[in-house]
């Protein structure tokens, strides 16, 4: 393998702002630090916390390069003097805290995964930044178990589209909420019992419906605002409510806090990228164990909704802000 170049090609936000801000640029290629390996990135998955970082809500934590980008899948090119795995050409796909939307990307080694054995490098670059965040917030945090039901808002978005195939996996009953026919025809076919256009229907009745008004056991949850007293609602006795976005609002004016105590109901949440390598390298070993079985033998898998060249940046940010994708929108550097 031929050492990396000397400079790269890779994307910049000209300040914070609407997609126009999206520029690309040539720029030193990074060098992996300890415990870090280089990545020939093959492959880059575009996530909503793009947008919002490109308008200038989400910023890298301190330290961190201000390229965007959460994932990537490519080929190892050199590796720190103490990482042991992953070595020189290895395909491998990698949760990064920012960097991704580049040729080259510097990761933790104790962060990249190999690429799951049915999948292209394109595919693999959705995995990461999903999967670390369902697998963590439905099983770690929300306590989903075989026999049980779930209830994923946003069910056609690469977390929702995650979240329905693992918790199918995992024994439970899946339902989703989606903007369209057509989107909980998609959200059906990965696996889901049933699907809720929340523009025509009320997912509150519509569960209970289901459920035989006994509500169900785990929401994943990305809009908030609103949804926070229905979720509470559409919650069985015992059930767990995990907050991983606030779409429509983080405030809520007014909130009856009845329902935890008498349905004795857990709400949490969590953010994923600010926390430290150590945590996220627990959650990778816990996506090795028990979720890259399923992707090695092909019962999960990324959705692929659109690729874009590199330097088509902008249009991919574009259709992800239109919300007209299905599943997951990925950047192919040509590499
Ligand atoms: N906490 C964490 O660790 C973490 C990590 C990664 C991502 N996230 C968050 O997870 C969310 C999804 O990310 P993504 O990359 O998968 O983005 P995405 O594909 O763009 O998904 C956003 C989805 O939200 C749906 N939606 C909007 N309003 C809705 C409503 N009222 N009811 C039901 N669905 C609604 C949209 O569909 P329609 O337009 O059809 O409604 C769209 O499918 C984002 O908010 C992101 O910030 C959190």
């Amino acid at each position: 393998m031929t050492a990396p170049p000397a400079t790269m090609r890779q994307i910049r936000f000209a300040g914070a702002g609407g997609p126009e801000v999206i520029k690309i640029e040539t720029a030193e290629t990074p060098r992996p630090g300890p415990g870090q390996v280089l990545i020939e990135v093959v492959a880059a998955g575009v996530n909503r916390p793009d947008c919002q970082q490109r308008a200038g809500r989400y910023p890298p934590p301190p330290g961190a390069t201000e390229i965007p980008g959460l994932e990537v899948a490519g080929r190892v090119v050199s590796v720190a003097d103490d990482v042991s795995w992953p070595k020189v050409g290895d395909e491998v796909c990698a949760l990064v805290v920012s960097g991704g939307y580049a040729e080259f990307c510097v990761a933790d080694a104790a962060l990249c995964l190999p690429r799951p054995k049915p999948l292209s490098l394109i595919e693999a670059a959705g995995v990461p930044e999903t999967y670390f965040t369902v697998y963590d917030n439905v099983f770690t945090r929300g306590r989903l178990k075989a026999g049980e039901s779930f209830l994923v808002h946003g069910g056609s978005s690469g977390i929702g589209s995650t979240a329905i195939q693992l918790a199918r996996q995992a024994g439970a009953t899946v339902y989703a909420t989606a903007g369209s026919q057509e989107k909980c025809e998609f959200c059906l076919s990965l696996g889901a019992t049933a699907a809720i256009d929340y523009r025509r229907q009320d997912f509150v009745a519509e569960i209970k419906q289901m459920t035989d008004k006994r509500g169900v056991d785990v929401i994943l949850d990305m809009i908030g605002g609103s949804y926070v007293q229905r979720n509470f609602s559409a919650l069985a006795v015992e059930g767990r409510l995990v907050q991983i976005a606030f779409q429509q609002s983080s405030k809520v004016e007014e909130l009856n806090l009845l329902p935890i105590m008498v349905k004795r109901l857990t709400y949490t949440g969590s953010t994923l990228r600010p926390r430290s390598t150590q945590l996220k390298a627990a959650i990778a070993e816990g996506l090795k164990a028990n979720i890259w079985p399923m992707l090695d033998r092909g019962a999960v898998k990324p959705l692929v909704h659109a690729t874009f060249p590199l330097e088509e940046a902008q249009k991919a940010h574009e259709l992800m802000e239109s919300s007209a994708h299905l599943g997951k929108i990925i950047l192919v550097t040509g590499r």
